[in-house]
């Protein structure tokens, strides 16, 4: 038997599997109410980047007595290595699926570490995420099982999963990918991401939030599809209600956001999630590209990244080595 007839995947090939744990950007994030259980409702539409971890699965069935390699590489793989490798999100993720569908864990999972930790941007969910999506693919599991499995990880990990332009709702877990038409508008645009490599407590921005006396905003009243210059004047009417509570704690956000706005074919600029990390969108990757060369120029302290917006979820394929 081969081991793709293991897999339950017709044509699967036997390697190692990956793809991107794509970093995360609200383009708008309203604070809509708040659960008994103390989460918030949002609102939200947020759209992945062409910049991420890298994510390896070896999803083939560990044998008994053995523990699943974890491998962490990476610019920002420090940050993590005081956590147990089986209470980093990317384990419990798969912890979680394989209990869910009765397998066995899988014998790999490595991270490549490029995103900031606790920075706004997915991060840790994006990886659960992926290794959600790899795991589901390689063996076989139905998308409302993932999506649920999920849920139950983290608020952000469910939309990791759908990484694609997509509306946000409930504390996150309520994914409604956007139709075609708006996905295709947002798909391919330039993206620079900055953060003043300054980690940011999620938790803590909620409650500095709520310490402010902000009342509950309604959901952004966005079009379903039009053009690119409706879809942004729309999305200039909305905020980042976590922005005013995020740069009380950490003001050089706003430095960040001004910095981001000035750059030339800058054409919407916000904070992303609960900060720090800071975005502005461009008509195109080239344009994106130019402008983040500026900025890291003029900021070498900061993370600099530029790419694209994502207008399907990353690819994956098989790759020959978790290195
Ligand atoms: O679910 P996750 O672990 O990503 O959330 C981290 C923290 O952020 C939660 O413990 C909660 O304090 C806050 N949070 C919230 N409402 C949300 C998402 C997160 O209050 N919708």
């Amino acid at each position: 038997m081969s081991r793709a007839a293991g897999y339950g995947l017709a044509g699967a090939g036997t390697g190692p599997l990956e793809t991107l744990g794509a970093a995360k950007i609200n383009l708008h994030l309203h604070v809509t109410g708040r659960r008994d259980d103390g989460y918030h409702l949002l609102d939200s539409l947020v759209v992945f980047a062409d910049i991420g971890d890298r994510v390896v699965v070896d999803p083939w069935p560990l044998p008994a007595g053995a523990e699943t390699v974890f491998r962490l590489t990476g610019r920002f793989a420090a940050d993590l290595a005081c956590t147990m490798p089986a209470d980093n999100l990317a384990m419990r993720a798969a912890a979680a699926l394989a209990g869910r569908v009765n397998r066995p864990l899988p014998r790999m999972i490595a991270l490549d570490k490029r995103l900031p930790v606790a920075s706004g941007i997915g991060g840790g969910s994006a990886d659960a995420a992926a290794v959600l999506r790899l795991l589901s693919g390689a063996w076989g599991v139905p998308r409302p099982v993932v999506m649920d499995v999920a849920g139950q990880l983290g608020a952000d990990v469910a939309m990791c999963v759908a990484a694609c332009p997509a509306r946000i709702a409930g504390v996150g877990e309520v994914v409604t990918p956007l139709g075609h038409p708006t996905a295709r508008l947002l798909g391919g645009m330039g993206l620079v991401l900055a953060n003043p490599l300054m980690p940011l407590s999620t938790p803590a921005v909620f409650k500095a939030r709520a310490a402010s006396g902000a009342v509950a905003s309604a959901p952004a009243s966005l079009p379903d599809a039009g053009d690119l210059p409706q879809l942004l004047a729309a999305l200039a009417d909305a905020t980042n209600d976590l922005a005013p509570p995020a740069r009380v704690l950490l003001p050089v956000i706003a430095d960040v956001e001004t910095a981001l706005a000035a750059l030339p074919g800058a054409c919407f600029t916000r904070m992303s999630g609960s900060g720090a990390t800071c975005f502005a969108l461009f008509a195109s990757p080239d344009a994106a590209k130019a402008a983040s060369v500026r900025l890291a120029a003029a900021r070498p302290s900061w993370w600099v990244a530029a790419g694209r917006v994502l207008a399907v979820a990353p690819e994956i394929r098989e790759t020959p080595s978790a290195s």
